[in-house]
């Protein structure tokens, strides 16, 4: 298991890009790793067609990307030409390399088992896992969605924002945020500073007298 803030670990893996460690790989960008049961699945082709036509909203964000699936990188690769097809894609290749994990050494290193998914052979199976890693290599959010429920890459997108957003800002994005909605100034902010760093934030009653909403649409 990985946890949140733990540096994520520098693994070697092949890839249909060739083989990689992770870190060399992500340098000094923002990466996201997600992760799939398997390959000529149909919920998976959904995910990764839609996922090469969001690549320019994760390039516009510095953030690079790179999927895995317990198949082998030839199987990925025959795979890659379904999705695009799928998803009436240009090119003939996926922009992100997707990593194979045949043996299931990564899914396990990484807490990704779905408990209720067998490939034929009774072996286990990735469920939905995405991993968002800073360029520090630390891990900054992970969530799991079981197999059976595709995950919502425009959420992935937001929560992107709200990350790289409160790396450098002292705010924290409340529920539904989108760029440019107001944001909350983080609790650990004494008054004189929050005046200070955000002079035009409100502060709103609440039947405590406490001061914790602080909402500020400058920042
Ligand atoms: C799918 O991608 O459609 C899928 C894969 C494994 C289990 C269930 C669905």
């Amino acid at each position: 298991m990985v946890n949140l803030g733990d540096v994520f670990p520098n693994f070697k893996a092949d890839t249909t890009e060739g083989p990689i460690k992770f870190h060399d790989w992500q340098g000094d960008s923002w990466a996201i790793l997600f992760s799939h049961p398997a390959d000529f699945t149909p919920v998976c082709t959904t995910e990764l067609a839609e996922v090469q036509k969001m690549t320019p909203e994760f390039k516009k964000r510095g953030v690079k990307l790179i999927a895995l699936s317990c198949d082998d990188t030839e199987s990925h690769k025959n795979w890659s030409k379904d999705v695009l097809a799928y998803g009436n894609c240009q090119g003939k290749e996926l922009s992100f390399p997707i990593i194979s994990d045949s043996n299931r050494d990564l899914a396990v290193q990484l807490g990704m088992v779905d408990p209720d998914e067998k490939d034929k052979a009774g072996l286990p199976l990735t469920c939905r896992a995405v991993f968002i890693i800073g360029p520090d290599h630390k891990l900054k959010l992970s969530f799991l969605y079981p197999a059976t429920t595709g995950r919502n890459f425009a959420e992935i997108v937001r929560v992107v924002d709200s990350l790289q957003l409160t790396a450098v800002k002292k705010v924290a994005t409340p529920v539904n945020w989108t760029p440019g909605g107001e944001v909350m100034v983080v609790p650990s902010l004494s008054p004189e500073d929050a005046k200070a760093m955000f002079p035009k934030h409100e502060v709103k009653n609440v039947p405590s007298s406490k001061n914790y909403i602080r909402l500020t649409k400058e920042y």
